[in-house]
């Protein structure tokens, strides 16, 4: 990896892994975090705002604009996951909540400013429903051309979805968003999907190892994923929101196929996304998950498991 620095603008549903992509995008030295936007998704905006905030500011990161989203799909009612996440979307945690003053514009918004201010710079790294990214992409059609390229995490290609059989959940929240941001001229766009982010897990012994932390990212770490080891008793927290913004400073992570991705919007299809033909969206299909991982415990300063 060479010293190049990507200006990012992270757009999040936090959530737990949301908190960890949170948490690598302020410890990568390869990652300049813009701002951040936030929407429902994992649970509702109100939560998603605030625990973006708590975890940038437990991170000590006080000075990375947020700006609130949307508050729902475009022509659904919201569904969230909190019985992934826990009630307060971060594993019922109890972090710390924080009152500084949210960034004046709201999500979309400010993602068209930003981009505008900085044309051909922006990487977008969206890990939550597409919703803020569509109502962008409707305010400024040019959107696509004035960043650098796009990671969405979303997707489930070639493997079952983690929602219903047919759909990962950030697509399945907001088909109708998901379908407009495929079908929009991105220079560079990469799907990151369960395909590859399921490969990619904080196992128990890393998480017991963080056990003593009591600040920085190893405490929250140790925080946000004891409801998943203890009460949901898993063998894993899967590390979706962190590996796509990884790829965002670091593309030879995934190997992946050029195609044409179409989204399914009804039925039980809803949310199902296909690489139909050739084309310019770039489909993660392999990952070097040892890589990843040695990558994100030096980067958060976990302790060795
Ligand atoms: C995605 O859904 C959310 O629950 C996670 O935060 C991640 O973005 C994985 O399907
Ligand atoms: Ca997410």
């Amino acid at each position: 990896m060479d010293g190049r620095v990507v200006p990012v603008i992270l757009d999040v549903d936090t959530g737990i892994d949301d908190a960890l992509a949170l948490a690598l995008a302020v410890a990568s030295p390869h990652v300049e975090l813009v701002a951040v936007t936030t929407l429902a998704g994992n649970v509702d905006v109100e939560r998603t705002t605030a625990n973006t905030l708590a975890v940038l500011d437990w991170l000590g990161a006080t000075d990375v604009p947020i700006h609130r989203g949307a508050s729902r799909p475009l022509v659904r009612s919201h569904q969230d996951a909190a019985f992934v996440h826990g009630t307060d979307g971060l594993g019922n945690a109890g972090l710390p909540s924080r009152a500084r003053a949210l960034g004046a514009d709201r999500g979309p918004a400010a993602m068209v400013r930003l981009a505008n201010q900085r044309p051909g710079e922006l990487t977008l790294v969206c890990v939550g429903p597409l919703t803020n990214l569509a109502i962008a992409l409707n305010v400024e059609p040019r959107l696509p051309e004035l960043v650098a390229g796009l990671v969405v995490m979303g997707g489930a290609f070639s493997v079952p979805g983690n929602v219903t059989p047919a759909a990962e959940f950030n697509i399945y929240v907001d088909p109708e968003a998901a379908a407009q941001v495929f079908a929009a001229p991105f220079k560079r766009l990469t799907a990151v999907g369960l395909d590859v982010t399921q490969r990619v897990v904080l196992s128990r012994a890393i998480w017991q190892a963080t056990a003593h932390a009591e600040q920085g990212a190893a405490a929250l770490v140790s925080r946000i994923c004891r409801r998943s080891f203890v009460e949901r008793d898993l063998d894993g927290v899967q590390l979706h929101d962190p590996l796509a913004l990884a790829v965002a400073s670091d593309p030879t992570l995934v190997g992946c196929r050029e195609s044409h991705v179409s989204v399914a919007a009804t039925g039980e299809e809803r949310g199902r996304t296909r690489e139909v033909g050739s084309g310019s969206a770039t489909v993660a299909a392999t990952v070097d998950a040892e890589r990843f991982m040695r990558l994100f415990t030096a980067a958060l300063a976990l302790p060795d498991a």
